[in-house]
């Protein structure tokens, strides 16, 4: 099917997906996130490619969930078009998710650049879950993924209030990765995309997935599966390779074998 509402770019090893509904600020309709989940997706099983970029435009990034969309609909509907199964998928991906965010990140735009791997943010970036402004409370993630990241007092603020933070206040609070100007936000996600893309693919799927069990685990059972990621990574020639390529004093040439 084609793509409606987003565009997709790919230059090897970086795939790229820009969010494009510029008229209501990039929010976000029930097929955009399928075509974004979908399209991550693809990424996924194309070896070629080895890190997502997932951007908006210099003004939003996405000011949230289509409000006229919701506006309309019941609870019935809701549970029978069972949205948040996509957002489900998206936590499935095994490759890095870098959100280049400017602009508005607000409702499910915030719960969107969250569910990326690491974001980087333009100066004008405005972070917040203003769902309560509308009678409402986040649902794609903002009360567990805002509380994991800036924690409880400060999450629930937000969340209560609806009030956005700045780029530099969400830097400032770990919500960020960093803060660069606005021309240079995506070429900045899009450096350390490929500096990510250089490394051993199977040894970054397996770190990716170790760093994502923190959130879901207790200490003990965290490091049990660290551990079993650290033996499994023995077994490729990219360990062979990497370790080789030290005592030769030479780029390593990984494989993802
Ligand atoms: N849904 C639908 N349309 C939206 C939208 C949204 N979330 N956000 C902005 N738009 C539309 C506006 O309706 C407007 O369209 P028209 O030109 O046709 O009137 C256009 O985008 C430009 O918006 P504004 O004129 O409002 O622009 P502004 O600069 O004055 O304000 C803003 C910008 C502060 C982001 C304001 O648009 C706003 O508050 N938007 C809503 C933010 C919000 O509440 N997001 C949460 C949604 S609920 C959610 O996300 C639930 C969840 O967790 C899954």
């Amino acid at each position: 099917m084609p793509l409606e509402h987003i565009i997709v770019e790919q230059e090897p090893p970086v795939g790229i997906i820009r969010i494009n509904r510029p008229k209501v600020l990039n929010a976000l309709n029930f097929h955009l996130i399928r075509e974004i989940v979908e399209t991550l997706e693809a990424f996924d099983k194309d070896d070629g490619l080895k890190v997502t970029v997932l951007t908006g435009n210099d003004d939003a990034f996405s000011a949230g969930a289509d409000i006229k969309e919701l506006s309309e609909a019941t609870p019935v509907e809701l549970i029978k078009r069972n949205q948040f199964a996509l957002w489900d998928r998206m936590k499935k991906i095994s490759k890095p998710i870098i959100g280049a965010v400017s602009g508005y990140a607000l409702g499910g735009g915030c719960e969107l650049a969250m569910a990326c791997d690491i974001i980087i943010a333009s100066e004008t970036a405005k972070f917040g879950q203003p769902e309560i402004n509308i009678g409402i409370m986040p649902g794609a993630g903002g009360t567990q993924r805002l509380t994991r990241a800036l924690g409880k007092y400060r999450a629930m603020e937000m969340i209560l209030t609806g009030q956005h933070i700045t780029a530099r206040e969400a830097e400032k609070h770990g919500l960020v990765n960093r803060v660069v100007p606005v021309e240079s936000y995506y070429q900045e996600a899009k450096k350390l995309a490929r500096q990510i893309a250089d490394k051993g693919p199977i040894a970054t799927r397996l770190a990716k997935d170790a760093i994502l069990k923190a959130f879901e685990t207790g200490l003990d059972e965290g490091l049990q599966f660290e551990r079993r990621n650290f033996y499994l990574l023995f077994s490729t020639e990219d360990m062979k390779e990497g370790m080789q390529a030290f005592i030769d004093k030479r780029s390593a040439q990984f494989k993802g074998r």
